[in-house]
C-alpha cells in the first residue's frame, strides 16, 4: 500500500506543479491582453479627442476642457479622463474622478518627454484602476500636453480569478483519474502479481517437492524475472529441505541406544573428559523453607526433566537463577552447591537477581514478551522498555557467572537454554572467541510475521546469532528461524547446510529434539508393577473409586489447553452417560509463573471449571475431576502415569511437552492410551498416539472414547511402537548427539 501511495503522492504533485505553472502562465497573458485592449481604446479615444484638446491646452482654457472631459466621464469601463499640461500639472478631470495631484504626476511628465504612451496600475479613491497617459500632439506636431484614461479594471480581475477557479476544477478532475488509473495499474501489475507470488511462497515454506507449481497463475510482466528467480530457489530450498530431513532419519537408524552410561563413556573418550557449561533461568534444584527446615524440590518443567539426566551423567557446571528462599543458606562463597543433594553428580551455580531484576527479566520481558510471542495461542504479548532494560541487564549477570568459571577453561562448551537468555549467546562470544557455544530452544520457533511485532526483535536475533549452533526441537521451527533471519536482518543464508553467516560468524541451525531419561534397570530389574495392585493403593489414597483413569500433568500454563481438556471430559460425559462413575480424571497441576495476571485468571478460571463440572455430574461416592494444584514430584507424578488408562496433552502450542514421552516411558505394562495435540513437537514422533486438535471439544470427547474402548491388542502394539521410539531417542541420545555436533563444530571466528 506504501508504494501506492508514494506513487498516487509523486504523480499528483507533478500534476499539481504543471497546472499552477500553466495558469499562472495563462493568467499572465489574459492580464496583458486585457490591458492591451484598455490601451488601445485609450488611443482611440485621445485620437479622437487630440485635435478638439490640443488648442485649448496650448490656450489654457481650463473650463472648456472641463467640458470636454466631463462628457467622458461614463463611459463603459472608463471611470473619466484628465488632461496634464507639458509640466504633467494636473489641468483638468472627469468630475466624478477624485485626483488629489498636488504636484505634476511623474508618467504625464514621462509620457511627454519620451513621446509615447505609458500605462499602470493605480488605487484612485480606494479603486483600483488602470491608468494610460497619452501624448497630445498639435497641429505643429508639437507634444502639448497629456491625456490620461482612468479605467475599470474590475472584469479583468473576475476573468482572472474565473481562470483559476477552472483550472483549479481541471486539476482536481485530473487529480482524482491519475488516483484512480494509478491504484488500477498498481493493483493489477504490482500488489495483486506480489501478493500472490508472495502467497504461493508461503505455501512452499510448507510444501512437499510435488507442489512446486504456483497454485494460481503468476502473471505480471515487470515480476516475470523475479518470478523465475523465486521459482529455482524455492526448488532448491524443497531439495534442500529433503535432504535436511533425510539426513535426520539415516542418522536416526544407524545408532545403538544410549544410556546414561554411554553419554558418560562419550564424554570422557570422544571430549577428553572436557567439563560441559549448562545455563538457564530455571535451577534443577530448589532450596525452600518449610517451617524451620530446609526442603530441597525439583521445580516443575521439560528443562530440568530433561537435563538434570544429563548433567548427572556429564558432570559440570549448571548456572542458574537462584530463586528458593533458601538457596543462599546452600551454597559456598562461589555460589555454588553440588546436587543432588542425595547423590551429588554435578555443582550448581546460582546467580542472584533483585526482585525488579526478576520482575523485568522473568515475569515481564521473558514471560509476558517472549513467551506468548512465539505461543502462537491468541494471548498478547506485552512489550515494555523497562522490562527489556532488566532482561539486557540480567542477560550480562549471567555471562559475568559463566566467565567467572570459564576462566581457566581452553574452548569451553557452553549449552545455553531457551528464551530468557538469548543475548547470553552473542555476548559469551564477544569476549571468548574461543567458546563453543549452543543455544537450545525449548519453545517453538513462530513464523517471521509473528516474530515480526517484537520491538527489539532484530536485537534478539542478533543476540541468538552469537551462537556456533542453534538448536529447535523439530525442523519447521527451524525453517521458520531462518525465514525470520531471511526478513530482518542482514545476513548470509545457507539453505542447503541450514546456516546463517552474518559478520564472518556462522550459526548452524539444526533440529534434534529434545527427549526424557531412558532408565534400563526399570526394565531388566523387572520392576514392572502390578497395575491393578498399585491401581487400587493410589486411588485409595486420594479417595477415587472408578475403573477408567485419566491423568494431565501440566504447569497452569494457557498453553497447556486445559480449560478445553475439561470441557471435552463435560462433552464426552454429556455424550456418554454410560461413563458416569466409570471415568475419573486426575490432574496434576503445578502452579507457575503466578505474578503474572494471565496465569492468575486463568488458575481461576480452571477451578471454576473443575467446580462446575463436578457440580453437574458428581454423584454421591463419584466425581469425573480430580484437581490437585500442588507441585508433584517426579516420583508422585510417574505413580498416577503408571495406573492411568489415558494422559491426556492438549497444548495449543508446545515445542516439544515431556509429558506425552513420560507418560509413554512410566507405562510399562503398555496398557495406556496417549491422547496428544497435534500442535505440540511430541506429535512428529509420537504417531501412535490420538492425534487430536485442542480446539475441537466434539473430536477430544471422541478421542477419550476411543481411547476408553480400544482394543487391548491395538493398545499395546501402540503403546510398544511409541515406547521403542522414545527409549531409542532418549534424553543421553540427544544430549551424545548435540554436544558431539558442538564439539566438531568448524569455529568461524576463533
Ligand atoms: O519449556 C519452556 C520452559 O520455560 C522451560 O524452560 C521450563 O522448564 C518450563 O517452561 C517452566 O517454566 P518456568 O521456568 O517459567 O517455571
Amino acid at each position: 500500500m506504501k508504494i501506492t501511495i508514494r506513487l498516487i503522492v509523486s504523480l499528483v504533485l507533478v500534476v499539481a506543479l504543471v497546472a499552477l505553472v500553466f495558469s499562472l502562465f495563462q493568467v499572465s497573458s489574459e492580464r496583458r491582453r486585457l490591458t492591451g485592449e484598455l490601451e488601445r481604446r485609450s488611443l482611440v479615444l485621445a485620437d479622437s479627442l487630440q485635435e478638439s484638446i490640443s488648442p485649448l491646452i496650448k490656450s489654457n482654457a481650463v473650463s472648456r476642457l472641463n467640458r470636454i472631459v466631463n462628457r467622458f466621464g461614463n463611459r463603459e469601463r472608463l471611470n473619466g479622463v484628465a488632461v496634464f499640461d507639458k509640466q504633467g500639472s494636473l489641468l483638468t478631470s472627469t468630475s466624478t474622478l477624485k485626483l488629489g495631484f498636488t504636484k505634476p504626476l511623474a508618467q504625464a511628465i514621462d509620457s511627454v518627454v519620451e513621446n509615447r504612451s505609458i500605462g499602470s496600475f493605480m488605487t484612485i479613491d480606494g479603486q483600483r484602476m488602470y491608468i494610460c497617459i497619452i501624448p497630445i500632439i498639435g497641429e505643429d506636431n508639437n507634444i502639448t500636453g497629456a491625456l490620461a484614461t482612468f479605467n475599470d479594471i474590475s472584469y479583468i480581475d473576475v476573468r482572472l480569478r474565473e481562470i483559476w477557479k477552472q483550472n483549479v476544477i481541471r486539476f482536481l478532475i485530473l487529480a482524482v483519474l491519475v488516483v484512480f488509473c494509478t491504484i488500477l495499474v498498481v493493483k493489477w501489475s504490482i500488489t495483486g502479481p506480489i501478493a500472490r507470488l508472495a502467497a504461493w511462497v508461503r505455501d512452499l515454506r510448507t510444501a512437499k517437492p510435488e507442489t512446486l507449481q504456483p497454485t494460481v497463475p503468476l502473471r505480471g510482466d515487470v515480476l516475470d524475472p523475479l518470478i523465475s528467480e523465486v521459482t529455482h530457489m524455492a526448488k532448491s530450498l524443497s531439495i534442500a529441505r529433503v535432504r535436511a530431513e533425510n539426513e535426520v532419519k539415516l542418522r536416526v537408524q544407524t545408532e545403538p541406544l544410549w544410556t546414561s552410561q554411554s553419554l558418560k563413556t562419550y564424554m570422557q573418550a570422544e571430549l577428553a573428559g572436557k567439563k560441559l557449561f549448562l545455563i538457564s533461568n530455571r535451577e534443577p534444584y530448589m532450596h525452600v523453607k518449610e517451617g524451620t527446615t530446609v526442603k530441597c524440590i525439583v521445580p516443575a518443567g521439560g528443562l530440568v526433566t530433561a537435563l538434570d539426566p544429563v548433567m548427572r551423567a556429564c558432570d559440570g557446571i549448571w548456572i542458574a537463577h537462584g530463586s528458593g528462599d533458601a538457596d543462599r543458606e546452600m551454597v559456598d562463597p562461589r555460589n555454588t552447591v553440588r546436587v543432588p543433594p542425595q547423590e551429588p553428580a554435578y555443582a550448581l551455580k546460582r546467580v542472584w537477581l533483585t526482585k525488579e531484576e526478576e520482575d523485568g527479566y522473568y515475569y515481564g520481558f521473558s514471560n509476558e514478551g517472549l513467551w506468548p510471542l512465539c505461543h502462537i495461542t491468541h494471548t498478547r504479548p506485552d512489550f515494555r522498555l523497562e522490562d527489556w532494560v532488566c532482561y539486557q541487564k540480567v542477560n550480562e549477570l549471567f555471562a559475568e557467572a559463566l566467565f567467572e568459571e570459564i576462566a581457566h577453561e581452553e574452548s569451553p562448551l557452553i549449552l545455553i537454554q531457551d528464551y530468557h537468555l538469548a543475548l547470553l549467546l552473542f555476548l559469551v562470544k564477544q569476549k571468548r572467541s574461543d567458546a563453543r557455544v549452543a543455544l537450545f530452544w525449548h519453545i517453538p520457533w513462530p513464523n517471521p510475521e509473528s516474530f515480526g511485532i517484537c520491538p527489539w526483535r532484530q536485537e534478539i536475533l542478533i543476540g541468538m546469532l552469537g551462537a556456533d549452533l542453534l538448536v529447535f526441537h523439530i525442523q519447521f521451527f527451524c525453517n521458520n528461524f531462518l525465514d525470520t533471519v531471511d526478513r530482518f536482518l542482514e545476513s548470509q543464508i545457507d539453505w542447503e547446510q541450514f546456516a546463517i553467516n552474518r559478520g564472518g560468524h556462522t550459526t548452524s541451525v539444526k533440529p534434534f529434539p529434545i527427549s526424557v531419561d531412558y532408565n534400563d534397570s526399570l526394565e531388566t530389574g523387572g520392576l514392572i508393577l502390578d497395575k491393578s495392585e498399585t491401581r487400587d493403593s493410589v486411588l485409595k489414597e486420594i479417595g477415587v473409586k472408578s475403573p477408567f483413569i485419566g491423568v494431565g500433568v501440566d504447569r497452569i500454563d494457557y498453553t497447556k489447553g486445559i480449560p478445553e481438556r475439561f470441557r471435552a471430559i463435560e462433552r464426552f460425559l454429556e455424550k456418554y452417560p454410560e461413563f458416569m462413575e466409570k471415568f475419573t480424571f486426575i490432574e496434576l497441576a503445578a502452579p507457575s509463573r503466578d505474578h503474572i495476571r494471565k496465569y492468575r485468571e486463568l488458575m481461576a478460571e480452571v477451578e471454576e471449571m473443575v467446580e462446575k463440572i463436578n457440580w453437574r455430574f458428581r454423584t454421591k461416592e463419584w466425581k469425573p475431576i480430580v484437581y490437585h494444584k500442588a507441585h508433584h514430584s517426579h516420583e508422585e507424578i510417574s505413580k498416577y502415569y503408571r495406573i492411568a488408562d489415558v494422559c491426556m496433552v492438549t497444548s495449543l502450542h508446545d515445542g516439544m511437552n515431556l509429558v506425552a514421552k513420560e507418560f509413554i516411558m512410566s507405562c510399562l505394562d503398555h496398557d495406556g492410551v496417549l491422547i496428544l495435540s497435534q500442535f505440540a513437537g511430541a506429535s512428529r514422533e509420537l504417531k501412535d498416539a490420538v492425534i487430536i486438535n485442542p480446539y475441537d471439544i466434539e473430536e477430544m470427547a471422541e478421542a477419550i472414547k476411543l481411547a476408553l474402548t480400544l482394543e487391548h491388542t491395538e493398545k499395546s502394539e501402540r503403546m510398544m511402537r511409541m515406547y521403542t521410539t522414545v527409549k531409542e531417542h532418549n534424553i543421553y541420545r540427544w544430549a551424545g548427539k548435540l554436544i558431539g555436533e558442538l564439539a566438531h563444530i568448524r569455529l568461524s571466528d576463533g
